[in-house]
């Protein structure tokens, strides 16, 4: 009964959405055919609004191009008042009035601004990661955007790539249901105001550049794109994605931004999008670059391969009226792709109300407020990772005196991470602020800034990108800082990168704490006094120095711009942590690549070996083990996992069964549980990774308590891509494996037949 009631509403739900459909395409036929190919090729243009970003709007070669008509859109412009002008020049100056798109990277929020999404994603809470992105999308929204340059969901498993910091880290089915997620979230269904389009980018396989240095060439085997990386990408198609942005590498030699076989067999054949492509920036003319062709060539290639609009190159703009009269491109061509950008703008309701995101009082009400920040704050909260913790020296007392010593202890726009177009940092707190304001009297904090980001200020002058920490000279700083926490009970270092040593063009060789932080760490650790280091980072940072010798580790990425009262809440145990690493954190950078879902080898050598194994896949120098493996981190409790069991032995192909294992807090906070759930797949047509994840629960279980986890194995958890591209399912045995993290896993055997 209720499955035929369920059947009826999906069919008028389709038979809406096909209505839709088609009044949609009565509209954008009928606009076309007004349409000069000019204002088509216009509306495949999308430029930065650099020039008209501060003041009110002013006559410039943007907005001359608006108002004849042969522009499709702008990005990262603030304020609702400015992009209300813009539009007016679109809607009332143009021949045909076709409203703009207006972009922005808002990456993790907008003024409210949360963890960066490799922090996001230690969460686990997809549901508390959809309300970020609705929060981030009300708040762009109230400010005029109605397009975002996110999720960014590239798979990488290469911490020196400094883009890790904007992606959900190494696993594809984590990545996966964050991607889902952060669409949700942006989207919605369009129709409300706080609704806006998500891109998502960077298609595809941008996390696989060579060496981790950004902008690197990419090779891998079509089985590896299928397994690995495309994942993430499928999902937020499948949630309903309204653009796809391209990336800027190589896939199978030819650039992403003209590769057909990527951007229409796979995306739209093979995954059914509907929506439209833009490149990155300059993508278009960068594969001038590439070699494989000048300006006019690329720009025919990137259209008949599927991209719809470009983001700042001018190849489209300046060459394809020529290229269409020299028949290397055909009016269908250019149709599809202008058909694809005006149906953006009818989904997002553009043509009803051109000003439907330009209301300028909603800047007080939605903006910066506090349910927006308070739901930042509970989420930083749930990012940061405990790597250690000795003693119980966490969480500290609200009492004596607290030496917080280190560069980023009072500077707020380093909280903030990579991305943060449209940020106030004025109004964040540092961390130095927040502690004072937390411990309320009851204790004193002392502060020394202790040291320099870098010794060398060249590099910390690339690194900080704008955002400077003041430079002293290392000796005073040092002995100021030795002086002021040999006064304390105990003392808090805030020590990491700064926001821009991740992000966009910043990979790094080094992944250690630089150096003089680390120097001035070990003169701390001399005075004998207990020692937490709050580790700030955008990617995994190598720490086997510290795990010897510190007491208390947590990192606390960039946590927003409520990191310092998130750290806080964390540090004073007003919140338990419970965030779990979502990328491998090696012990050396050697190491790198290095990730939990590998394959086998011929000669594996397994974990926790001690020394080096001849003739074995192993190192002289380091082994094999991560320092800190996928999913770990502890918590101001402890968990006691049973044995995984299994609803029945074994399930036929098309069957399912369930596998539940009990989890008990044996210590005395209640507190939350990320429970993962990793399959094996031991006789395979092709080689398996040696574990894969397949499910997780982030449960709350009360001091004491025991609660048992349950979840269902599908097929489609089996399933894989072969060699040949087939995706299916061997009949054979499977190792089933649940646990608090990628390493500490119990298993049990499970047939399939
Ligand atoms: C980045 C994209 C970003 C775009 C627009 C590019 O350099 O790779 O991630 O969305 O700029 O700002």
């Amino acid at each position: 009964m209720k499955k035929t009631l369920l059947t009826a509403v999906m069919a008028a739900a389709a038979l809406a959405g096909a209505a839709q459909d088609s009044k949609m395409d009565e509209f954008v036929s009928s606009l076309m055919q007004k349409m000069t190919i000019e204002e088509k090729i216009g509306q495949l243009t999308l430029q930065v609004a650099g020039d008209i970003t501060t003041g009110s709007v002013q006559s410039s070669p943007v907005t001359e191009r608006i108002a004849a008509g042969r522009m499709g859109g702008v990005f990262n412009v603030k304020g609702a008042g400015k992009i209300r002008q813009l539009q007016d020049i679109a809607v009332k100056q143009t021949r045909l009035g076709i409203p703009l798109l207006v972009g922005m990277d808002v990456v993790h929020g907008y003024e409210t601004i949360f963890p960066i999404p490799l922090a996001m994603s230690c969460s686990w809470d997809t549901l508390a990661i959809e309300r970020s992105a609705r929060i981030a999308a009300k708040e762009a929204s109230a400010d005029g955007i109605n397009w975002t340059y996110s999720p960014m969901v590239d798979i990488s498993m290469d911490a020196r790539w400094g883009r890790v910091a904007e992606g959900s880290g190494e696993d594809p089915y984590l990545g996966s249901c964050i991607a889902r997620a952060m669409v949700r979230g942006y989207q919605g269904d369009y129709s409300g105001k706080a609704d806006i389009m998500a891109c998502v980018k960077h298609f595809a396989l941008y996390g696989a550049v060579e060496a981790g240095k950004d902008y690197n060439t990419v090779d891998m085997s079509r089985m590896r794109m299928y397994n690995r990386y495309f994942p993430p990408y499928r999902a937020a198609v499948d949630a309903g994605a309204g653009s796809f942005m391209t990336s800027f590498n190589l896939v199978d030699g030819i650039p992403a931004t003209g590769n057909r076989w990527l951007l229409t067999d796979v995306l739209r054949k093979q995954w059914g999008f509907d929506g439209f492509v833009v490149t990155d920036y300059e993508s278009l003319m960068e594969m001038t670059r590439h070699g494989v062709g000048d300006l006019a060539s690329v720009s025919v290639q990137a259209l008949k391969a599927g991209t719809d609009m470009e983001m700042c190159s001018e190849g489209f703009y300046k060459t394809l009226g020529q290229s269409l009269k020299d028949g290397r491109v055909s009016t269908d061509d250019i149709d599809r792709a202008c058909r694809r950008v005006l149906e953006a703008k009818y989904k997002l309701g553009l043509f009803a109300d051109p000003y439907k995101y330009c209301d300028e009082s909603r800047h007080a009400t939605d903006v910066y407020t506090a349910e927006n920040r308070a739901e930042a704050r509970e989420l930083a909260a749930k990012t940061f990772v405990l790597l250690k913790n000795e003693g119980g020296l966490l969480p500290l007392k609200k009492q004596g005196k607290i030496a917080l010593i280190g560069p980023l202890a009072d500077n707020a726009a380093n909280l903030c991470g990579t991305w943060c177009v449209a940020y106030t940092p004025e109004r964040y707190s540092t961390l130095r602020q927040g502690l004072e304001r937390a411990v309320g009297g009851k204790a004193t904090v002392l502060y020394a800034q202790g040291c320099n980001l870098t010794r060398d200020a060249a590099l910390q002058k690339a690194a900080e990108f704008g955002r400077t920490i003041p430079r002293g000279d290392d000796e005073a700083m040092k002995a100021e800082a030795l002086r002021v926490a040999a006064g304390a009970d105990v003392i808090v270092c805030a020590m990491g990168e700064c926001s821009d040593m991740t992000g966009e063009s910043s990979s790094r060789v080094d992944l250690e704490l630089p150096d003089v932080q680390r120097e001035l760490l070990a003169e701390l650790l001399k005075l004998g006094k207990p020692v937490v280091l709050l580790n700030f980072s955008g990617r995994p940072t190598v720490m086997t120095w510290e795990q010897a010798r510190v007491p208390a580790i947590m990192n606390v990425w960039f946590g927003g711009s409520e990191a310092a009262d998130a750290i806080c809440d964390v540090l004073f145990g007003d919140r338990v942590p419970s965030g779990k690493l979502t990328m491998t954190m090696p012990q050396a950078v050697g190491q790198i690549p290095l990730y939990y879902n590998h394959m086998s080898t011929g000669r594996p050598v397994p974990e926790g070996i001690k020394s080096y194994r001849k003739y074995q896949s192993n190192y002289l120098d380091v082994r094999n083990d991560p320092l800190y493996p996928f999913g770990y981190g502890l918590s101001y409790t402890t968990f006691k996992y049973s044995e995984p069991r299994l609803s029945a032995d074994s399930m036929a192909v098309d069957g399912s069964v369930k596998v539940s294992v009990d989890v008990t807090n044996t210590g005395e906070r209640d507190a939350d549980e990320v429970v993962q759930l990793y399959i094996r797949d031991l006789v395979a047509k092709i080689s398996r990774p040696v574990k894969e994840l397949k499910g997780f629960s982030r449960v709350h279980i009360k001091a004491g308590e025991t609660r048992t986890v349950e979840f269902t194995i599908v097929p489609d958890m089996l399933k894989y891509y072969d060699s040949e591209l087939n995706y299916g399912l061997d009949a054979g045995e499977f190792t089933v494996m649940t646990g608090p993290d990628s390493r500490r896993v119990k298993g049990c055997k499970l047939t399939v037949y």
